[in-house]
């Protein structure tokens, strides 16, 4: 069946996500300063080995290998994080960075299960959509419990004073800003007659 095709490529793509996922997230963990939320990547580095082994069983259900895809996307959100562990921020500032660049990859995750989830239940793999929903679940409680954790590292922040000494702009920092008034750019003549936005 065409769907079943379809639900093994994003199956593999979420299979790359988790492998990527465990190799970042000691990085986040290292780089956090606030003690709880290095706590929370640690114990979700924990379930997303377990994770990990649950995508495989389910490879094992589908009798199909679970490598083939490499996720460009969460590539790319891992690679945000990145940025954030290389802002030049203090405390508070810093982690609130890294708390968005974190639920970024539990949301991009929730995304992928739920529309694995969405298959496996037309297909009538009941199966594999028990195991996935495991998986759904820890995710939606890590991004739960980075929020909770986020609400006074959030507040902390909005009480530090900005730095006036600015540094001077990457070369990355240079080329990212550049990319986003091309984006601008190129969406501007799309967005005429959409001046009414309330
Ligand atoms: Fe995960």
């Amino acid at each position: 069946m065409a769907l079943t095709k379809v639900l093994v490529d994003e199956l593999r793509d979420m299979y790359s996500a988790e492998n990527q996922l465990v190799k970042a997230l000691p990085k986040l963990a290292k780089g956090a300063k606030n003690a709880q939320l290095k706590a929370l990547f640690t114990a979700h580095l924990e379930e997303t080995k377990e994770q990990v082994l649950r995508l495989k069983q389910v490879f094992e259900i589908l009798e199909e290998k679970p490598t083939g895809e490499h996720c460009n996307g969460m590539e790319g959100v891992i690679e945000e994080g990145a940025d954030a562990l290389e802002k030049d921020e203090e405390g508070a500032s810093f982690d609130s960075g890294i708390v968005g660049a974190a639920l970024r990859t539990e949301h991009y995750e929730i995304a992928g299960y739920v529309a694995a989830i969405a298959m496996a239940d037309t297909l009538g793999l009941k199966d594999v959509s028990v195991l996935l929903g495991k998986n759904l679940n820890e995710e939606k409680q890590a991004a739960d419990k980075i929020l909770a954790a986020a609400k006074p590292i959030l507040q902390q922040s909005a009480k530090q004073p900005e730095d006036e000494d600015k540094k001077p702009k990457t070369g990355k920092e240079k080329y990212s800003a550049q990319k986003s008034r091309e984006d601008e750019k190129k969406a501007a003549r799309d967005l005429v007659g959409h001046r009414s936005a309330k």
